[in-house]
């Protein structure tokens, strides 16, 4: 048995290779499990541009200068050295790229594990935590490919929508005009985001995106209103307003914070735009801060409990796929690539960043693939 990684440069992030090597035994507690399937966005890419800042390498290491980027997916257990985990059993969780993956797992319970390498234990819990399938609330066999592509970017876009309504909108609904701008609005992160804020009163919410997405951002219907980049100047300049950045685009945040000075709250939550990244220092207006999720979890379960919360993110998550699987307009179309050269082509296209929008890509290394 051997294992397949898909590995990247990680100076140089479209030099990719595929590299098999011999399975290594399992030690004690240890299992196997083969990653059947995993989703890959733009969010993916932003773990591997700021991988040593944050990082991202850290989770799958791989031959030095390599790195296997972190995805989220679907794997079944091959083998099995941990009692209370059963050879068959599949679990929702973090991967890497490749075929299999051989983990450490602690703190069983009838949800799921947590990984316990000791490479892992300085790294964040979220993404050290495995979902049994079988008992997972989130998860229905017919919605995996959804819940791989959306899951884990929807409970971002839920938390930025509830921490910005937490926060007054920071005084920018006050006036009852207030508007909620959202750069790379074309991404599934930005549309869960005006999903969850478009049900709010007092703030409308304005997609900004490159010319080419501007019909599919319209389609959605979850925009009030839908500009390009170069069309900022048909906003009003004294508009009360947040600006929630998914693109990280450093010339844009800066026409933002220079055109808008009622800009009440800038909001940094991620790096679409890989090859226009800057610093945000010296703005007008307020700082760019940087979204952290767990701080706002934190905040959610202290006050409601982690079951309120569990619930109120599973009510949301049931409407949101709801609307993204609507078979008369979909939101989101998946398209399965399976195989070591069918993987290498589709990170090409997610990494260069301008395919379709409504395509989310599905990627499999297994060498019986179930996609
Ligand atoms: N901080 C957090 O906790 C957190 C959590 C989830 C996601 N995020 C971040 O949110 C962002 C969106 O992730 P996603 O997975 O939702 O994205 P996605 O759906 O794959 O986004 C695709 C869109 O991003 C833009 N884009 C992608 N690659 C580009 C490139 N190379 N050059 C220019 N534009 C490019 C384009 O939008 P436009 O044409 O509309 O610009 C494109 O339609 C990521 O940076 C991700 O890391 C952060």
């Amino acid at each position: 048995m051997s294992t397949l990684d898909f590995l990247v440069r990680k100076d140089r992030l479209t030099k990719t290779e595929l590299r098999e090597t011999p399975a290594i035994p399992l030690a004690a507690g240890q299992i196997r499990l083969g990653v059947d399937k995993f989703a890959l966005t733009a969010n993916n890419i932003t773990y591997a541009a700021f991988g040593d800042t944050m990082n991202y390498w850290g989770f799958y290491p791989a031959a030095e200068g390599w790195g296997r980027i972190p995805v989220w997916g679907f794997g079944t257990v091959l083998e099995s050295g941990c009692p209370g985990i059963a050879v068959g059993e599949r679990f929702y969780g973090y991967y890497p790229m490749s075929s299999q993956i051989v983990l450490q797992p602690v703190r069983l319970s009838p949800a799921g594990f947590f990984e316990g390498a000791e490479h892992r234990a300085a790294l964040h819990a979220v993404y050290n935590s495995y979902a049994r399938c079988a008992a997972d609330p989130f998860h229905t066999v017919q919605t995996e490919d959804v819940e791989a592509l959306l899951r884990p970017l929807f409970i971002t876009s839920w938390l930025i929508d509830d921490f910005l309504a937490d926060m007054d909108f920071f005084g920018a609904g006050a006036s009852g005009n207030g508007v909620a701008l959202l750069s790379s609005a074309s991404s599934k992160t930005a549309y869960g985001t005006a999903f969850q804020l478009a049900q709010r009163t007092g703030i409308a919410v304005i997609g900004l995106t490159s010319a080419a997405n501007r019909e599919f951002c319209n389609s959605l219907g979850c925009y009030h209103r839908v500009l390009s980049y170069d069309e900022l100047d048909r906003l009003a300049a004294d508009l009360a307003c947040v600006f929630v950045d998914f693109a990280g685009n450093a010339a844009l945040r800066r026409e933002i914070h220079t055109r808008f000075g009622n800009l009440k709250y800038s909001c940094s939550v991620g790096g679409t735009h890989v090859e226009q990244l800057g610093g945000a220092k010296d703005l007008p207006g307020p700082r760019a801060t940087l979204f952290f999720a767990p701080a706002q979890i934190k905040k959610r379960t202290a006050e409601w409990g982690t079951q309120e919360l569990g619930q109120r993110l599973l009510y949301a998550w049931q409407a949101f796929v709801g609307k993204v699987g609507d078979p008369a307009a979909p939101w989101l179309v998946v398209r399965h690539h399976s195989g070591p050269d069918a993987v290498s082509a589709a990170y090409a296209e997610v990494l260069g960043g301008r395919g379709d929008p409504r395509i989310g890509h599905m990627l499999s290394l297994a060498p019986h693939s179930p996609v």
